[in-house]
């Protein structure tokens, strides 16, 4: 059984007075029927995980290096992200894709890196606009995970989180049916890679645009096992909703 996960990624935003919103989403899900990890800039990283250490609330990193120290000025390893409290790092996002021009295998090095320090690597994928609408969704989706996912995957340590580009902040969100269709197929292409019984065990996440408006109607879906959220991760009074519907669904 997959245990489900909703994730939240508060990219750059945040400040101290971001920690009151951890705090109450930490109380509003005591014992919650699910995963709830919020993804805060590193910068709060610290006392984010001291805000939610005694609740079921985890959180994580953004983005790690490949190395674990050096002279690698901004950056930040899995192992210090690992130090600082987090148990789970977001690599290969769209947004370091783009604005970093991270390649697949930069980002399966990060995974590599993360797993390694006993990290759990959400590996993104997901197609453009462009893309989409010449047919290559697929395509684009096999050669990612084929070139992002460390080999070396374990069920509990990857999770995979398939993130249209063109549905991220857009409020533009896929049918039901091309969910279900890139959630299947990232199952079978798993298969092929890490094995059936690894493949069956991986968590997949949908994100894009997900509110407390559209989350149950995309938690119904096979082989959707939760969410990562960005907007509506930032006040707990939009992110609970969300947790409500997956531990729900
Ligand atoms: P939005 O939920 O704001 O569309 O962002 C999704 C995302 O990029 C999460 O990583």
């Amino acid at each position: 059984m997959r245990r489900k996960l909703a994730a939240g990624n508060w990219k750059m935003n945040g400040t101290s007075a971001a920690l009151e919103e951890l705090a109450t989403l930490a109380q509003a899900h005591p014992a919650p029927g699910c995963d709830i990890l919020i993804c805060p800039p590193s910068t709060l990283l610290h006392r984010a995980a001291d805000t939610v250490a005694a609740s079921a609330v985890a959180v994580g990193g953004q983005d790690c290096h490949a190395k674990t120290s050096g002279a690698h000025t901004g950056d930040i390893s899995a192992d210090m992200l690992r130090d600082a409290g987090a148990t789970s790092v977001i690599v290969g996002h769209s947004e370091r894709r783009t604005d970093h021009g991270e390649s697949d295998a930069q980002v399966q090095a990060k995974a590599e890196a993360a797993i390694a320090a006993g990290l759990i690597a959400i590996v993104c994928v997901g197609e453009s606009l462009e893309q989409r609408e010449a047919g290559e969704t697929l395509d684009l989706i096999r050669a990612q995970l084929a070139g992002s996912v460390p080999q070396s995957s374990k069920a509990e340590t990857l999770v995979v989180a398939y993130e249209p580009v063109w549905a991220i902040g857009t409020g533009k969100v896929p049918t039901i049916e091309q969910i279900a269709e890139v959630h299947d197929f990232m199952r079978t292409e798993l298969a092929q890679h890490l094995g059936e019984d690894t493949a069956a065990g991986v968590r997949l996440l949908y994100g894009g645009s997900v509110k407390a408006s559209n989350a149950a109607e995309i938690f119904a879906v096979t082989n959707v096992d939760g969410a990562l959220v960005g907007g509506a991760s930032l006040k707990a009074a939009d992110f609970s909703p969300i947790v409500s519907a997956l531990e729900k669904a």
